[in-house]
């Protein structure tokens, strides 16, 4: 995980795994819905806004609401297949 932010916030370019079918795999055991990514998307911002501040927290928080966004769709198209 850290290595994930670090690479898209910070330029690390450390991170190697494959997120979207890391869940997509996970979707096929556990919901993963409009409503479970709606509360990550809550517990992410309210867990940036208690621990950061500025520049790279908001672009943070933009960046993993896009990436749920993607990662929604892909689950969806993935699991009507
Ligand atoms: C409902 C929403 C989500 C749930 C329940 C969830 C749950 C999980 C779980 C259980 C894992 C561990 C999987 C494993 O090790 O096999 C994981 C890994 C991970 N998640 Fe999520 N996740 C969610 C959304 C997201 C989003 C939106 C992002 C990115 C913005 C994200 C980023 C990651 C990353 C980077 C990993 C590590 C993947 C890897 O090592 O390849 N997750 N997630």
């Amino acid at each position: 995980m850290y290595s994930f932010w670090s690479s898209l916030l910070l330029g690390e370019h450390s991170f190697t795994g494959n997120p979207m079918a890391t869940h997509i795999a996970l979707s096929k055991n556990i919901p993963l819905t409009a409503l479970e990514f709606s509360e990550w998307i809550q517990l992410f911002n309210a867990t940036v806004d208690d621990l950061f501040e500025g520049e790279k927290a908001n672009e943070a928080k933009i960046r993993a609401a896009n990436i749920a966004r993607l990662m929604l769709f892909k689950i969806e198209a993935a699991s009507s297949i």
